[in-house]
């Protein structure tokens, strides 16, 4: 089978044939059909992530995927050969990754059974960004009423928590670059787009709600000193913080709310996706679409910056 494999750091990755896995005990076979690009295969891939994660090489890249059911090893109880699946594998290593034609996972860690009504490419860009999403919003703790903030809502993460604010009942403000973004975010739901390249964002966000928001989420700001400057303008003095970059610092933040999101697959989380996405509440954003053997343009657009999400298909 073709896989998409780093063999040592400082190459660049590579396509390259290697035997299909075999199912053991416990196992599912997946018939990888699409696959997404996430920011942290990138840095995976570049070997930027080899401070926090270990590898073992050679590395299949890729989190996200959707699929089918090829084989079951022996004791699986939750899944049948044909059965449509997706999510993301996150594993203590980079090692198997959902870059390749088949992968050996753990029933009941990395999918779930796809919503019937989505299809392989959408299915396979809701994992990763979409249960990174559902977190964001329990951490910014958001109702029907609460006025929030996305800052980085044209992305993968940020598209994900505008539908489910929006869903939920929420106002949102999202940060979009006049023209094309900002369209793009306000069908998403955002009821005001504020252009981050033009005006001084924090300042714009803050005359845009004066009264202040009950949260923001943050896919963007990587300094905690930015984050928390951010935070005490735009935030009520009981507001949440959540940052996807470990930018919260509760010795900047005081008495705000301040959360680091640190994404896990999780299989309950995964489900709850699934029924969002079955019941029409959000909608994977794929803007752009890859063949497998094209993933080096894949990676490179989403290294240019896109909206939404960029898919490959393996199928
Ligand atoms: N901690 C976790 O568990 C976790 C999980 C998922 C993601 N993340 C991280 O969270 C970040 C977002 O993930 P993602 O998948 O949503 O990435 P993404 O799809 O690349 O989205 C980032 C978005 O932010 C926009 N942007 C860039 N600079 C901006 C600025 N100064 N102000 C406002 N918007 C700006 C980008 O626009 P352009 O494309 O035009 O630059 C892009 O649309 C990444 O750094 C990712 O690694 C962390």
């Amino acid at each position: 089978m073709r896989a998409y494999q780093l063999e040592r750091f400082d190459v660049p990755p590579r396509m390259v044939e290697v035997p299909k896995p075999v199912v053991s005990e416990g196992d599912i076979l997946v018939r990888v059909l699409a696959a997404s690009v996430n920011p942290v295969d990138l840095a995976i891939a570049s070997g930027n992530a080899r401070s926090w994660l270990d590898y073992r090489f050679p590395v299949t890249l890729g989190r996200d995927l959707s699929g089918r059911v090829e084989a079951t090893g022996a004791g699986v109880a939750g899944f049948a050969v044909g059965d449509r699946v997706f999510g993301f594998i996150a594993d203590h290593e980079a090692h198997a990754g959902s870059f390749a034609e088949y992968v050996s996972l753990p029933e009941g860690a990395f999918v779930v059974q796809a919503p019937a009504n989505v299809d392989d490419v959408h299915a396979a860009a809701l994992g990763l960004a979409g249960l990174t999403a559902t977190m964001c919003i329990d951490a910014a703790n958001i109702g029907s009423s609460s006025w929030l903030l996305v800052n980085g809502a044209t992305g993968g993460v940020g598209s994900y928590v505008v539908q489910i604010a929006r869903n939920l009942g929420a106002h949102v403000v999202a940060s979009a670059r006049t023209g094309a973004e900002e369209l793009y975010v306000r069908s998403l739901g955002a009821d005001v787009a504020i252009d981050w390249s033009a005006s001084d964002f924090v300042e714009a966000a803050r005359a845009s709600r004066p009264e202040g928001f009950d949260a923001l989420v943050d896919v963007v700001t990587a300094d905690p000193d930015a984050f928390a400057a951010m935070a005490r303008t735009i935030l009520t003095s009981d507001g949440a913080a959540v940052s996807t970059l470990g930018a919260g610092d509760p010795g900047r933040l005081g008495r705000l709310h301040g959360t680091n999101i640190w994404s896990s697959p999780d299989v309950s989380r995964l489900r709850a996706i699934a029924h969002l996405a079955q019941e029409g509440h959000i909608q994977a954003p794929v803007r752009a679409t890859y063949d497998f053997a094209a993933i080096e343009a894949a990676f490179e657009a989403v290294r240019a910056g896109t909206t939404g999400k960029v898919a490959v298909t393996l199928g």
